[in-house]
């Protein structure tokens, strides 16, 4: 059983709430902190939190706290984390994990010298679809990883911070690539090291200074690219896809709209659909239960598993770092219009990859490019010469 304190009590503290309460309900989270004591008072009474505090130092020291749990504004994660280790408290930090490489490296140097356990909330990456096909793809059933597709557009978000660039770090890149460049980490392997990006970004609709639409490339050292695209103005609820293309398959995910559950209702359904959802009526797509479709309870049992066993979890804050250095390059990219390096100081992955291509020998002569039936029934493969490099096809039929 962990004794929690929650850090935060808005949006994404009642889900991490939620989902701490559900599958391992022998957690308990035991405090919460946040500015304002009337929404103290709310959440505390909404999901029986024993306990709240305005103040997020006493919060993290003066309870019985085994782990601690930082789903405050993007601005606040270091201190936050800061205290965590002072206190000598495990921590898990919401994404995204700095503003920046140089906050997450920070971030990253603290826990590490303080010995404490962390991990990196990306929900993401443990929703039942993602975990499924993580295992697919790990296990070969696809080949080797080419591309690795992740979506994630939606009509903007919720406070007021996110729009303040100094606070939040960037726009829709910070906000949501982040989610999208971890998903893409994951398909394409953990230890294959990110060489370079490049990236667009504009302020297409919003007044802001931040960008609210993206789409990046991030070529890995296998040549692998994985691809996102953001946006914060994207109408018609929250589009979370992603596509993995391999040299021996392929595999599209669905994670929130057109999964399966389309309602049309003209008077309106009358109540929450599902998150960022910008209509109750007409055509909708519902969600079961958010918690399990968008990672929540599967992440949280990974952490706290691996907490009471000592165990790194799938998402530490290494990741998180990791993808903080993308999101620079991307940056760096946007303004220089370049493939940009992705910086990273340091990195724990192999240093020496196979390149994907294969070649298959078809005879001793040639390699074997490609065979297709077509719509005669006849066979037609191409060959490569192993000396002349020349093409030849041969075409059968039967
Ligand atoms: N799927 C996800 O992983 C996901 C989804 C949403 C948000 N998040 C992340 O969670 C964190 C919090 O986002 P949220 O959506 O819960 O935000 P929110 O605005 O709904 O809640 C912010 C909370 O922080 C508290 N707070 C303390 N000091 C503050 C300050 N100076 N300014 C603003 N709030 C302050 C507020 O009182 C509130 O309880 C962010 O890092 C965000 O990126 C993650």
């Amino acid at each position: 059983m962990a004794k929690i304190a929650m850090l935060g009590s808005g949006f994404i503290a009642g889900f991490y709430t939620q989902a701490l309460q559900a599958y391992r309900n022998r957690d308990e989270v035991i405090v919460v902190y946040g500015r304002d004591e009337k929404n103290l008072q709310r959440f505390s009474t909404q999901y029986q939190v024993p306990n709240f505090s305005t103040d997020m130092a006493e919060t993290i020291n003066a309870y019985d706290v085994d782990l601690v749990v930082v789903g405050l504004p993007n601005h606040l994660h270091l201190e936050a984390i800061r205290l965590c280790a002072e206190a000598g408290k495990g921590v898990l930090c919401t994404k995204p994990l700095g503003r920046n490489a140089g906050e997450a490296k920070e971030i990253l140097g603290i826990v590490e010298k303080a010995g404490i356990f962390h991990g990196y909330l990306e929900d993401l990456a443990y929703t039942p679809k993602t975990l499924k096909a993580l295992e697919s793809v790990q296990n070969g059933a696809i080949g080797k990883v080419t591309w690795a597709r992740s979506r994630e557009t939606h009509p903007g978000p919720h406070s007021d911070w996110f729009w303040n660039i100094e606070l939040a770090g960037g726009g829709a890149i910070v906000d949501l690539a982040c989610h999208c460049i971890e998903i893409g980490r994951n398909y394409i392997g953990k230890d294959i090291r990110p060489v370079e990006v490049m990236c667009w970004a504009d302020t297409l609709v919003k007044p802001i200074a931040a960008e609210d639409n993206a789409i990046g490339l991030v070529k890995y050292a296998t040549g692998a690219i994985a691809q996102f695209e953001v946006s914060w103005s994207f109408r018609g609820g929250l589009d979370l896809r992603d596509e993995v293309a391999g040299t021996d398959g392929t595999l599209w995910i669905n994670n929130f709209l057109r999964t399966g559950f389309d309602m049309f209702s003209a008077p309106g359904r009358g109540g929450y659909v599902s998150e960022k959802a910008e209509t109750e009526s007409g055509w909708i797509f519902p969600v079961g239960d958010e918690n399990i479709e968008l990672g929540y309870l599967h992440m949280f049992r990974d952490m706290i598993n691996c907490f009471e066993t000592g165990q790194a979890p799938m998402e530490t804050f290494y990741d998180g770092y990791v993808v903080n250095a993308i999101m620079d390059a991307c940056y760096a990219s946007v303004k220089s219009k370049q493939w940009e390096p992705v910086e990273l100081s340091v990195w724990r992955g192999k240093e020496k990859v196979e390149p994907i291509m294969e070649l298959k020998d078809y005879n001793d002569q040639y390699y074997l490019v490609k065979e297709e039936k077509l719509p005669d029934g006849s066979i037609k493969t191409i060959l490569k010469d192993k000396v002349t490099g020349e093409f030849k096809q041969e075409h059968m039929f039967s």
